[in-house]
């Protein structure tokens, strides 16, 4: 492929990016976005793998690694179930992580890379090995860490060394250090030993920085780390002087830092001190482990038949998807219920808390997977006024993000989250199979409320008997 071929081919690609992005951005053109994203990833692969830059006798091998690494994808893709999805994530951004210290090691080893170079060229170049590296390492050890938390590999107790920020600063300063030590080495040699030092501070900073997290902060980990394996591959473009590499990875980067920004905004955190590590352990104590919190109160208990007799005579009903849904697989199912109401003429919404589940659009892609129609799908701020004029708010599988002790206890680790308000409507039905607490691990006072009914059991089940109730 001549070299004005591949620049074309990356142009459209990076033009097929940028589509895919604003597809992603609505749910009735994220199809399309998906296909945009697709077809440009293919058209890169395609030009950078026979372009100017591969030699014949290099062919070979990498057709042979991307046939390894696309029927690992394959495979992955397969068995991975929607609920590990996170955990997915985090370990691709590990290898974009990995990606780039590998590449930094090979650009800075290789004599060839710097022969033609201009001393202010080489210089330029020395300073993008050096920060793709340091990226790579921070965003490889972070991610991996982040898969041990989310897997439940690693406790999601926050680890809080005593100075921390200042554990910090050091290695901040290390790097620095060692940074000015590696542009003015003469030689490979002479060059190695900062490199490898700063490699290792990066490796520990990247495991620090994660491990002092707390569970109930770990999305905004996600999509931290999200940004930073972005960042990771536009310093491998620079390394490698590959323009679509670099734009790729600034939209992942912007991206991800958007989206961080957002779910920051979305948990009441602060982005500065996300950015800075550690953050959700500070100002309210750390959650205690998931089903740790101890029951305070009587509830009200309610089957499945009064349920469906509720919902039949209610006006308004706004449903609220949780994690509980997601594991259950009972979205096909609240769909056919929708349907149901709907005919009768009832009025169903589902109100959609931006950190539901365990990965942003989580509840999003379940619903369109059940083809629920976007038009009764509503992000949280657009119905949490609608609460007080609901009949009945049913809450499925969904425990955090309905919790009013957000909003009235500010002792609580989730203190000042925004939350979906379903204890105002007329009666909430929570849909869950026992009085353990969510993801956060704090105890929930809407189990306890008068207007609230508790339907114990597996959401999937409970809303097979519902839906044959409402059908007789
Ligand atoms: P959670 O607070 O985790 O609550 C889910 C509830 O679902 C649990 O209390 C569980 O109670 C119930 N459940 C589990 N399996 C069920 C089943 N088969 N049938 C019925 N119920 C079932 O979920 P949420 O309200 O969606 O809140 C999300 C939480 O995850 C937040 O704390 C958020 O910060 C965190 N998080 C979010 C993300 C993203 S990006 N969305 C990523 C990581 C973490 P039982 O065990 O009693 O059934």
């Amino acid at each position: 492929m001549t070299s004005s071929l591949s620049t074309v081919s990356y142009i459209g690609a990076t033009i097929l990016f940028i589509l895919c992005l604003g597809g992603l951005s609505n749910q009735e053109t994220s199809r399309r976005g998906n296909l945009y994203g697709m077809i440009g990833m293919t058209i890169a692969v395609v030009a950078t793998v026979f372009g100017v830059q591969v030699t014949s006798a290099g062919l070979p091998y990498i057709i042979a690694a991307m046939a390894v690494g696309a029927g690992i994808g394959l495979y992955a893709a397969r068995v991975v179930q929607m609920t590990q999805m996170p955990e997915l994530v985090a370990l691709m951004h590990s290898l974009v992580g990995l990606a780039a210290m590998l590449v930094g090691y090979a650009n800075f080893i290789d004599p060839a890379v710097s022969v033609n170079l201009t001393p202010a060229e080489k210089g330029i170049h020395e300073i993008e090995m050096y920060l793709g590296v340091l990226i790579g390492a921070v965003t490889f050890s972070g991610s991996v860490i982040a898969f041990g938390k989310l897997s439940g590999k690693i406790g999601g107790k926050p680890l809080t060394l005593p100075a921390r920020h200042w554990l910090n600063l050091a290695g901040l300063l290390l790097v620095i250090y060692y940074g000015y030590a590696f542009v003015n080495a003469h030689s490979v040699p002479e060059a190695m030993t900062p490199m490898i030092v700063m490699t290792v501070v990066a490796l520990l900073f990247g495991v620090h920085m994660v491990m002092a997290i707390g569970g109930a902060d770990m999305p905004v980990v996600v999509s931290m780390l999200n940004s930073y394996s972005g960042w990771a591959a536009a310093a491998t473009g620079f390394m490698l002087s590959n323009d679509l590499l670099i734009v790729t990875g600034a939209l992942v980067g912007s991206s991800g830092a958007i989206l961080s920004y957002i779910m920051c905004a979305a948990m009441n955190r602060h982005f500065i001190s996300v950015i800075a590590g550690g953050f959700g352990t500070d100002g309210g104590s750390p959650a205690p482990a998931a089903g740790g919190a101890q029951p305070a109160g009587e509830v009200n208990p309610i089957l499945a038949p009064e349920t469906a007799e509720l919902l039949r005579e209610a006006r308004n009903v706004i449903i609220v998807p949780g994690y509980g849904m997601a594991v259950a697989q009972a979205q096909h199912t609240v769909y056919e219920i929708t349907k149901v109401l709907r005919e009768r003429g009832v009025n169903v919404r589902f109100g959609i808390h931006p950190v539901a589940g365990r990965m942003p659009g989580h509840m999003n892609v379940l619903l369109a997977e059940a083809r629920v129609p976007y038009d009764i799908v509503f992000e949280m701020d657009e119905l949490n006024d609608d609460f007080p004029t609901t009949d009945v708010a049913m809450v499925i599988g969904a425990n955090d993000i309905v919790n009013p002790a957000a909003q009235d206890d500010p002792t609580s680790p989730i203190a000042g989250m925004p939350v979906l308000e379903v204890w105002k409507a007329k009666t909430s039905i929570v849909m869950k199979r026992s009085m353990a607490s969510g993801y956060a691990g704090v105890d929930n006072p809407l189990f306890y409320k008068d207007n609230n009914r508790m339907l114990f059991g597996d959401a999937k089940k409970m809303l097979d008997e519902v839906l044959i109730v409402l059908k007789s």
